[in-house]
């Protein structure tokens, strides 16, 4: 594994490592090709972090499905509350499907909650969601995520999709803010 990196002005040190996420993406694909044996799930990627544990997931996934994908970005403006924006809509017509939503890491839960409250409105046959990182300390929105891949603390990662700044999606590895110096 990698030692510290820098993004930009920040220090990110090691934290999860490759060869663990990746046995992690293969039990939780397993638990899905059992529970969705028989039938042809679709599965919804959250762009843009998910892309690489979406990419992981699905190859790691045996039986018959199909991918689509949803842009979508935390807006609070000027409410309270929040919402969030759609970049990129869904384009496949999910009603009675089943869906699996693939989601990088849930932090407040307030894109999840908002996404899921949508996706409920197409009356797909279920939903699933999936998170390879979930930060509970973080947690203002309750967001029904059956398979997480990592309970995190309250910190800022990078990796595996996830960027600080546009910077270390492509990291195949997960880092963890460095403590900063007093
Ligand atoms: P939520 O809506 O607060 O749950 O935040 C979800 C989104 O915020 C994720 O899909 C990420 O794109 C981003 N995010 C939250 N925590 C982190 C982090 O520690 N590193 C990088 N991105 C994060
Ligand atoms: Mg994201």
């Amino acid at each position: 594994m990698q030692q510290a990196v820098q993004l930009h002005h920040l220090r990110f040190v090691p934290y999860i490592k490759a060869a663990d996420i990746q046995s992690r993406v293969q039990e939780i694909a397993a638990a899905l090709s059992k529970r969705y044996e028989g039938q042809t799930p679709v599965f919804i990627s959250i762009l843009s972090g998910a892309f690489i544990y979406a990419a992981d997931l699905m190859r790691a996934y045996e039986g018959p499905c199909e991918t689509a994908f949803v842009k979508l970005s935390s807006y609070s403006g000027t409410q309270s509350g929040g919402t969030i924006k759609t970049e990129i809509g869904l384009e496949k017509h999910v009603e009675g499907r089943h869906l699996i939503v693939v989601e990088d890491i849930i932090d407040t839960g307030r894109t999840l909650h908002f996404f899921l409250k949508q996706l409920a409105e197409q009356k797909p046959a279920s939903i699933l969601v999936t998170a390879f990182l979930r930060k509970p300390d973080a947690a203002e929105y309750a967001v029904p995520a059956e398979l997480v891949g990592y309970d995190i603390e309250n910190r800022f990662v990078v990796g595996y999709g996830l960027d600080y700044d546009g910077l270390g999606r492509n990291l195949p590895d997960i880092y963890i803010l460095e403590d900063a110096p007093e």
